[in-house]
C-alpha cells in the first residue's frame, strides 16, 4: 500500500510561545525538527485573530523549509492575498469562527459554492494545490469537485471524540465511505483533527488516504517524549496500519 504522508501542524508550538510573548518555543524550529524526524510536510493555520501562528511565522516557514507547506486559511480576501504572495505548496480552506477553541467542523462547501469558487480559482491560478476541510459527507465531497478543488481533507474530529465503541465504529465507517467516494470522483483525500497514538491506526488503514495532518497531540506528546520520538512513533503507527 502507498506510504501515508504525515503533515506536522506546528500551530500549538506558537500557542506556547504566545502564552509568554517573546520568541520561544519557535514553531519554525519545531517544523524543521519534525521534518528531520520523519514528517513529510508542515501545516500551519494563520487564524484571523493570530492566536497562534503569525504572519512572520508563515513567511519564515515558506522561506526556511523545503518540505511542502500547507497553509490552512479561512476564505477571506486577507488570507487569499497572503497565500498568493507566499505561494505555499498547498492551501487548505477551513471554516473559522472567532470564538471557537479549534476548527470545530468542516467547511460547508455545498452551501457556499458561489462564494468559494472564486477563492479556489485564484489559489489554483497562483499554482497552489487547494484542499477543502470538510466533514466526511458525500454531498460535501461532490461540492468540492464542483468548486474545482483537487483535494479534500476529511475532518476526523467526530471519530476522535467519539466515546462508545458503536459511535467510534459509526464515525470510522463514515470516514471510510467518504474516502472511497473521494477516490471514485477523482479527489485526493487527506484527513486530520484530534488524531492520537491511540486512535490513528484505523484512520491510517483507510487505503484511499494519502496524508494525515496532526498537531495538538504531537506537541503535547513532545513535552513527555521529545518531538523526534513523538513524530517517529506516529510515523511508525501509521506505517504499521498501512501494512
Ligand atoms: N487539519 C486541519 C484542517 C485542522 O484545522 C487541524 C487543526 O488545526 C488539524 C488538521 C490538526 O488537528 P489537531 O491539532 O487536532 O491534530
Amino acid at each position: 500500500m502507498n506510504k501515508l504522508r504525515l503533515g506536522f501542524n506546528c500551530d500549538h508550538v506558537a500557542t506556547l510561545r504566545n502564552a509568554r510573548g517573546g520568541l520561544y518555543p519557535d514553531p519554525v524550529a519545531a517544523a524543521k525538527q519534525a521534518i528531520a524526524a520523519g514528517a513529510d510536510g508542515i501545516t500551519a493555520h494563520l487564524r484571523e485573530d493570530r492566536r497562534h501562528i503569525r504572519d512572520a511565522d508563515m513567511r519564515r516557514l515558506r522561506a526556511e523549509i523545503a518540505a511542502p507547506l500547507n497553509f490552512e486559511m479561512a476564505a477571506t480576501a486577507e488570507m487569499l492575498a497572503l497565500a498568493c504572495e507566499l505561494k505555499p505548496h498547498a492551501s487548505c480552506l477551513v471554516p473559522e469562527k472567532r470564538t471557537e477553541v479549534t476548527t470545530e467542523g468542516g467547511l460547508d462547501v455545498a452551501g457556499h459554492l458561489g462564494e468559494l469558487g472564486p477563492y479556489v480559482a485564484k489559489l489554483k491560478a497562483a499554482g497552489i494545490r487547494v484542499s477543502m476541510f470538510i466533514d466526511p459527507d458525500v454531498a460535501q465531497l461532490d461540492a468540492s469537485v464542483a468548486v474545482g478543488a483537487p483535494v479534500v481533507e476529511l475532518h476526523t474530529g467526530a471519530y476522535a471524540h467519539a466515546h462508545s465503541e458503536a459511535a467510534i465504529a459509526r464515525e470510522l465507517a463514515r470516514l471510510q465511505t467518504a474516502a472511497a467516494h473521494a477516490a471514485k470522483i477523482g479527489l485526493e483525500c487527506h484527513a486530520g483533527h484530534g488524531l492520537t497514538f491511540e486512535n490513528v491506526g484505523p484512520v491510517a488503514a483507510i487505503p484511499e488516504l494519502v496524508e494525515l495532518n496532526i498537531g495538538h497531540f504531537l506537541v503535547g506528546a513532545a513535552v513527555f517524549e521529545g518531538l523526534d520520538a513523538a513524530i517517529q512513533k506516529m510515523r511508525a503507527l501509521m506505517d504499521a496500519a498501512r501494512r
